[in-house]
């Protein structure tokens, strides 16, 4: 099967097309031919091993690989349909058109994947592609995940750090399914998308500090690292919540600290990214509450391009890769 690989740790021209021995299921595992997969920030970082955040670096280092990547294909988030399945798989079937995260094995930019039954897989929303359906678990997970950690109720005002990002744009949506009032910060170029999701209000980093604004809100969703976090933490009502998907160390720390001393509640979390929250998605894409957005699609041959858009900082919204034939039906 043809595979996007990369051998070792670098820029994006690192990435090429390489031959690789199709995979086959196991008994109680499904085989997905891939047809799309998002180019996720999460993947730039693993490829480059270049992290905002460094606390991390020396375990990720030990579990990736220190020379070099011990696993040669990225890709954590995908669509795609089922072609074989283990003799004791009974929750899906070949020709079902499926979509998840492949975990933290990856292998998604490759033409096929293999998952066990119970990884986070689920039938493929109806009404979206292959494509678009890619650009959703990451973003759709994650931020499922910290809104319902931050209890959100219909009126809270939520600031969104970050909120044009994968994870930010899907967390605007959903804070703002939940009733919440949406403040959104970004950079410029992505205010008109992000107001389209739902946000009522934005903020462009670049010309204003978000913490000198005056402002208070309920709860606080940080994706961006190096935020300053007691000014942020400052800007809580008494009970308010914020959550930091993306802690140094110091905010590991003083976390604890400001949850147990203080009226405010401070998360720092990795989303579990479980079945139960994909199957809630799918249910919100269906419901129209979540949209997928996806900025480009590049072929496989042209993945050191979509890792590079990624990098640039400039999309609105999800870079896809399209996996396999580019030209075959898009599958809705
Ligand atoms: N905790 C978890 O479970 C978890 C899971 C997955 C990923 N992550 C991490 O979370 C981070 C975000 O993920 P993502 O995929 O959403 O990344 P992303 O798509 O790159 O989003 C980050 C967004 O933040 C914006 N930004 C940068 N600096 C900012 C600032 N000072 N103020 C406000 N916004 C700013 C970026 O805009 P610009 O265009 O200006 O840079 C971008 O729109 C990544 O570093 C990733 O590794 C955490």
């Amino acid at each position: 099967m043809k595979a996007i690989v990369y051998t070792r740790y670098g820029g994006p021209d690192v990435l090429h097309l390489a031959d690789l021995p199709e995979p086959a299921a196991g008994d109680r595992q499904v085989l997905i031919r891939v047809r799309a997969a998002e180019a996720t920030k999460s993947d730039c970082e693993l490829r480059s091993f270049r992290y905002a955040v460094r606390w991390f670096w020396l375990p990720l280092r030990i579990a990736v690989g220190i020379r070099r990547p011990r696993r040669r294909v990225l890709g954590g988030y995908f669509a795609g349909e089922v072609v074989s399945v283990g003799a004791r798989v009974t929750s899906f079937a070949p020709g079902d058109q499926v979509y998840g995260s492949a975990g933290l094995r990856l292998g998604a930019y490759g033409e096929y994947l293999v998952v066990g039954e119970d990884a986070t897989i689920a039938p493929k929303p109806r009404n979206m592609t292959f494509a678009e359906a890619a650009a959703v678990p990451l973003g759709g997970l994650n931020a499922l995940h910290f809104m319902r950690r931050a209890s959100i109720k219909p009126g809270d005002q939520v600031l969104i750090n970050g909120a044009g990002g994968s994870i930010g744009a899907h967390a605007v949506q959903i804070a703002h399914s939940m009733g919440a009032r949406v403040t959104a910060v970004d950079q410029a170029i992505k205010e008109e998308l992000v107001r389209r999701l739902g946000a009522d209000d934005f903020i462009d980093y670049t010309t204003e500090d978000v913490a000198t604004t005056g402002r208070t809100f309920d709860v606080i969703l940080d994706m961006v690292p190096g935020s300053p976090y007691r000014r942020l933490i400052g800007m809580l009502h008494p009970g308010g919540r914020y959550l930091n998907g993306n802690p140094r160390l110091s905010v590991l720390i003083r976390s604890a600290l400001t949850t147990r001393l203080t009226d405010k509640t401070v998360t720092v979390a990795f989303a579990a990214e479980t079945k139960q929250e994909l199957a809630a998605i799918t249910e919100m894409i269906e419901a129209q509450e979540i949209r997928s957005i996806v900025d480009r699609t590049y072929p496989m041959s042209q993945a050191v391009a979509a890792h590079r858009r990624v990098e640039t900082e400039q999309r609105l919204g999800a870079v896809v890769i399209i996996i396999g034939e580019p030209d075959e039906p898009a599958g809705r």
